[in-house]
């Protein structure tokens, strides 16, 4: 998600869970590209930590040739899986030709997958929605989806909802639009050999496993960037791992107390890492403190993870209060 999952907020969500692929940003080809002279920018567009494997990378574009060139990128530098994005509907996006407008144009999304595919052995997969504007019916959306798939191309994670290109933002085109899950069920049921991934709406593990009765994963976008400790129970109860232990919230932020040190000596800014750490909490007694605590404390100059442990301390101090008024009186 762009502006959400950069190499940092991926790293924290590899804590919490072991097995979950995680996706970066959209990268645009464009970016990837032009910035070749310049290896520093091409570098940081592709950085990722070793840990964060299985990470795919997102890319944004519809020129067959260069999104070639930035998939042989991708698998050089390290990439478990390149995801092309078919799904963005942003201005932006839609003035360079790609994103969500391409669920109109089957043939060019076909031609950019089979070249992504003819220079590289990690899979390459799309990302889409159920349909765009006026293309409502399952028809339209499956024939999307066999055109793309005579590449040979086999795995599509589904926005289940349209994007409407015109009128809406993209903020308003995650909310508006209905989700359409019935559109991806089906498209698995008839499509038996395909691995479906269902996106869009997804906000507890019960709904995950549900959507397992039907397809073959689930994406989770807002939920997992607010609430990450969701994350916590996949590893077990998604992919069945024994030997998996649940960390708890105060081990997850040792961790990234250890990884903030490490990225501060390399020059990198407090706030760009504990940002991504606010929503660890969620729903737990003292979460509002430690979001505010970070968030006020986060930005100062010689801010370190000191911060981030004054903040748990905030938590504990909240729970200790808590418990208190819990204690019967008299
Ligand atoms: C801030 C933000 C940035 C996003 N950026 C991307 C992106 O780069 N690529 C992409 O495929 N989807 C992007 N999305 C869409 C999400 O991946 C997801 O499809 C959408 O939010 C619906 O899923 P959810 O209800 O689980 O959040 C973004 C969403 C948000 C909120």
């Amino acid at each position: 998600m762009m502006g959400w999952t950069d190499r940092h907020a991926r790293y924290f969500l590899r804590l919490i869970s072991r097995h979950s692929l995680l996706y970066t940003e959209m990268v645009n080809t464009g970016a990837l590209l032009h910035n070749d002279q310049k290896v520093g920018v091409q570098k940081r567009l592709l950085a990722y930590h070793v840990s964060e494997h299985p990470v795919a990378l997102q890319l944004g574009g519809s020129d067959p040739v260069a999104l070639a060139k930035c998939t042989v990128m991708a698998e050089d530098a390290g990439f478990d899986e390149v995801n092309l994005n078919v799904g963005c509907p942003s201005d932006r996006v839609k003035s360079g030709n790609f994103g969500a407008c391409l669920m109109a144009k089957p043939e060019l999304v076909a031609d950019c997958v089979a070249a992504m595919q003819e220079k590289v052995k990690i899979p390459v997969t799309v990302k889409c929605r159920v349909g765009i504007d006026n293309m409502e019916s399952f028809e339209s959306f499956e024939n999307f989806i066999s055109k793309v798939a005579e590449t040979g191309c086999d795995t599509f994670i589904v926005h289940a909802r349209n994007a409407w290109l015109k009128g809406l933002n993209p903020k308003q085109n995650r909310e508006i639009p209905p989700l359409k899950y019935d559109f991806v069920h089906r498209l698995k049921n008839e499509n038996p050999a395909f691995t479906i991934v269902i996106n869009g709406g997804i906000k507890t593990m019960e709904m995950v496993k549900q959507q397992l009765q039907y397809v073959d994963g689930a994406m989770l976008g807002r939920e997992a960037y607010h609430n990450p400790y969701i994350l916590a129970a996949v590893d077990k109860e998604i992919y069945k791992d024994k030997t998996a232990s649940i960390k708890s919230r105060e081990e997850i932020i040792e961790q990234m107390c250890e990884y903030i040190d490490s990225e501060q000596r390399k020059g990198v800014a407090l706030h760009s890492i504990t940002r991504h750490i606010l929503g660890l909490f969620q729903g737990q007694p003292g979460a509002k403190a430690w979001r505010r605590y970070l968030s006020e404390n986060g930005h100062r100059e010689d801010a370190d993870s000191r911060v981030v442990k004054q903040a748990l301390q905030q938590i504990e101090r909240r729970r200790e209060h808590t418990q208190l008024i819990e204690m019967p009186l008299g």
